[in-house]
């Protein structure tokens, strides 16, 4: 069963707040997707192997941990999570990218794959797929089925808001994924919007309604 990590937090809290307003403009929108993935990156990540290394400090040898050579694959699903990318790759400065493009079908609400380019290696990355929005779940559930496909193993999904419709085929679809989210909404409505949600993330970082 995937383990659902909620991000309770005053400062998500808070950030999720100006996220949500309509009022929120593009600029201040983008910054807070930063910042919120960098949080979100430090809860993700915690399960990371480390490993023991010796190094010499001004004073002394100090026996200290370090990320091991774990690689590291970020895949934002486009257009919206590679608002999630930036801040990731601050904390995560080795880490490769891959990109999926993905887009749902307005009517049916069906994801149509156009774009994809993984890294060789991925199958032996510790994989995090990166989508500010989890509605219906179908676009991150087949980004899931995609990477498994490359042979993954070890896979996270964060999302900034989840529906409970789009955690539960998360769940239904892929038990061995862990699943962290700032925060999970009522509902869909009749469009698959996520209410009270955000509205299109998308269309919010990169100013296109
Ligand atoms: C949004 C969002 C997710 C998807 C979530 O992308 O960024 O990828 O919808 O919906 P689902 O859980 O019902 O699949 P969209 O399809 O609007 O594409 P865009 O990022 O290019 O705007
Ligand atoms: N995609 C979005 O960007 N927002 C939603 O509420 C649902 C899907």
């Amino acid at each position: 069963m995937s383990t659902l990590h909620v991000l309770d937090h005053p400062l998500i809290h808070h950030k999720l707040s100006i996220l949500r307003d309509k009022n929120t403009g593009v600029k201040e929108f983008r910054e807070i997707v930063g910042e919120i993935s960098t949080l979100m990156c430090y809860e993700a990540t915690r399960e990371l192997p480390t490993v023991e290394v010796e190094v010499e400090t001004p004073v002394a040898t100090a026996k200290v941990r370090a990320l091991g050579d774990t690689k590291i694959t970020l895949v934002p699903i486009l257009r919206a999570g590679l608002g999630m990318v930036d801040p990731m790759i601050k904390l995560l400065p080795s880490a490769r990218v891959g990109h999926i493009g993905l887009f749902r079908d307005p009517d049916t609400h069906e994801p149509i794959k156009y774009y994809c380019k993984m890294p060789d290696d991925i199958a032996q990355s510790a994989v995090f797929i990166l989508d500010p929005m989890l509605a219906t779940g179908g676009s991150a559930s087949a980004a899931i089925t995609f990477v498994k496909e490359y042979g993954c193993k070890s896979i996270a999904l964060l999302n900034i808001i989840a529906a409970p419709e789009g955690i539960n085929v998360i769940e239904r679809d892929h038990p061995d994924v862990d699943i962290y989210v700032a925060a999970v909404d009522d509902s869909l409505n009749d469009h698959a919007y996520i209410v009270p949600g955000l509205g299109d993330a998308g269309d919010r970082i990169f100013g296109t309604k």
